[in-house]
């Protein structure tokens, strides 16, 4: 079964098939996937067929993973595999994981790198998973912008007050575990493909160092709207046996609300380790 990798958009992402990450790959087929992450930012791998256990071995083809904070969100039996889901609701409204955009857990002083899903259960239509690459959209600011950022960081918490969504509830336990707040650069160097990347999260952002928050606020929403253009951006629709591995440290991503909500929509969650963004 030969490995096949073709790219889906100009910006962001490749699809992959002929692998099965169930088991152990040559390195060869390592490296290329590897590669191709990298290079795509987003790795579509589709006909795959795992239980939690599998989905690990495949997840870790692409690093080591790392726990998340809500770690009660875990598929029953498997303390280190996470889910998503469409089943909670606090205080009336639905929690739907993931609604904006974002990048992952960019509270913690060295982010996660990668965030994979499994599809499980998918509802009859809808629930795409959108991204836009944070490489072309810093690419394409102006110099006058660029050169306004270029020093600024931003202090990521939990759940920043000014967070557009609520992130639902947490237990004790967990929330005793997250991190002290990342303070992180909002123009970030890819420590493997060496581009810069707009480094961005309004759920999380509660401040930027030296500004006033109206002041940065303002400028969060401004680099949001250009940063979430549909000419960044590839949308994924999910098939069943699809496995999406995505760079949290090139593209943002939100999740879509516009599907039967009497339908379970229910995924396989884990991350890899990433490192301290480093400016450029
Ligand atoms: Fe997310």
């Amino acid at each position: 079964m030969a490995c096949t990798i073709m790219q889906l958009t100009e910006h962001v992402g490749a699809e992959v098939r002929g692998v099965d990450l169930r088991e152990p790959i040559d390195a060869d087929t390592h490296a290329a996937l590897n590669r191709a992450f990298v290079a795509h930012h987003v790795l579509v791998i589709r006909d795959q067929d795992y239980t939690p256990e599998n989905f690990k071995t495949a997840a870790q083809v692409f690093g080591e993973l790392q726990q998340h904070d809500k770690k009660e969100h875990h598929v029953p039996g498997h303390p280190d595999v996470y889910y998503v889901a469409n089943d909670e609701i606090v205080n009336g409204k639905r929690i739907i994981p993931g609604e904006t955009f974002h990048t992952d857990h960019s509270n913690h002083p060295r982010p996660p790198k990668a965030t994979t899903l499994f599809a499980v259960q998918l509802p009859s239509r809808g629930g795409d998973t959108q991204y836009v690459s944070m490489h072309r959209a810093y690419d394409d600011l102006p110099q006058s912008m660029k050169d306004r950022i270029k020093d600024l960081r931003a202090v990521h918490v939990y759940q920043s007050k000014y967070s557009p969504r609520s992130l639902g509830k947490i237990d004790a336990a967990s929330l005793q575990d997250i991190p002290p707040p990342g303070v992180h650069p909002l123009v970030r160097r890819h420590p493997e493909n060496q581009r810069p990347a707009l480094y961005l999260n309004p759920v999380r952002i509660e401040a930027i160092e030296g500004m006033a928050d109206r002041d940065a606020l303002a400028l969060i929403e401004e680099l949001m709207a250009h940063a979430t253009q549909p000419r960044y951006e590839y949308r994924h629709r999910w098939r069943h046996g699809d496995m999406v591995i995505w760079d949290n440290r090139s593209v943002m991503h939100q999740a879509n609300p516009d599907y039967d909500m009497a339908e379970r929509r229910y995924l396989y969650r884990l991350m890899l380790k990433g490192t301290a963004p480093i400016g450029i």
